[in-house]
């Protein structure tokens, strides 16, 4: 088993606490910011869902929607399942995998694909990558709504989102494995590969930013 999935799985009894400690409700807020400009989306894909606290909201939002979930850690699968009824759990499929085998098993045709707190695991290349990969599985005009760290600030609010990524990605590379050290803004990834930024929203002093992004060509 990779090093991540054994690290993910191993965390995922204690992750929604670490977070709440780290940062009280502020990831959620983050999370949900924009979540209402995707209400017309009814087939929504999910990367790295993690342990379906996220997911538990979407699905309550759009009681019309389907989604699809890949995601790696079984762990994390299985205490996500357990937030779902019967009934909503037909809504959901999960797949559990790497992000590059998954792929494979989806179909084109998403209203929207959705990334929180993922895309800080890879460096450029890989968020690249990513964008490529999946692009092609989003109808035309389909959104990509990207939740995660930025390093925006200024003076000391600049040194202690640095301080906090630091740290961070220190814990992530003990517990999981992790080689990206540092965080990437994927704005200009984004627009080079024809998606354009329709909506954004900066929280916790500029720490999180979520965007809305459209893809045009
Ligand atoms: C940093 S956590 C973020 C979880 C959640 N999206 C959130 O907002 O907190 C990353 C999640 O992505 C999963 N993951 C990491 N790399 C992956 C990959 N290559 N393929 C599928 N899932 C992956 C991990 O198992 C974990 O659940």
């Amino acid at each position: 088993m990779a090093q991540s999935v054994k690290g993910y799985n191993r965390l995922s009894s204690v992750y929604a606490w670490l977070e709440h400690l780290a940062f009280a409700n502020t990831l959620m807020r983050a999370r949900l910011s924009l979540l209402p400009e995707l209400k017309s989306a009814k087939e929504i894909l999910i990367l790295g869902e993690g342990d379906g606290r996220f997911l538990r909201q979407a699905v309550s939002y759009f009681a019309e929607a389907r989604f699809v979930v890949l995601e790696q850690s079984p762990n994390m699968i299985a205490l996500a399942k357990q937030r779902f009824s019967s009934a909503e759990l037909e809504r959901i499929q999960f797949i559990e995998c790497d992000i590059q085998t998954g792929k494979e098993q989806l179909k084109p045709g998403f209203d929207a694909i959705i990334t929180c707190f993922f895309l800080d695991m890879f460096n450029a290349t890989g968020i690249c990558n990513i964008l490529e990969t999946f692009s092609p599985y989003l109808k035309d005009a389909g959104y990509w709504y990207y939740v995660d760290f930025a390093e925006t600030g200024k003076g000391v609010n600049r040194l202690y989102q640095q301080a906090y990524l630091r740290l961070m990605y220190w814990f992530f590379a003990w517990q999981t494995g992790l080689e990206t050290q540092k965080l990437v803004n994927p704005h200009s990834l984004f627009e080079a590969l024809g998606f354009r930024l329709q909506g954004q929203n900066d929280l916790h002093f500029h720490f999180l930013s979520s965007r809305l992004y459209q893809k045009v060509n």
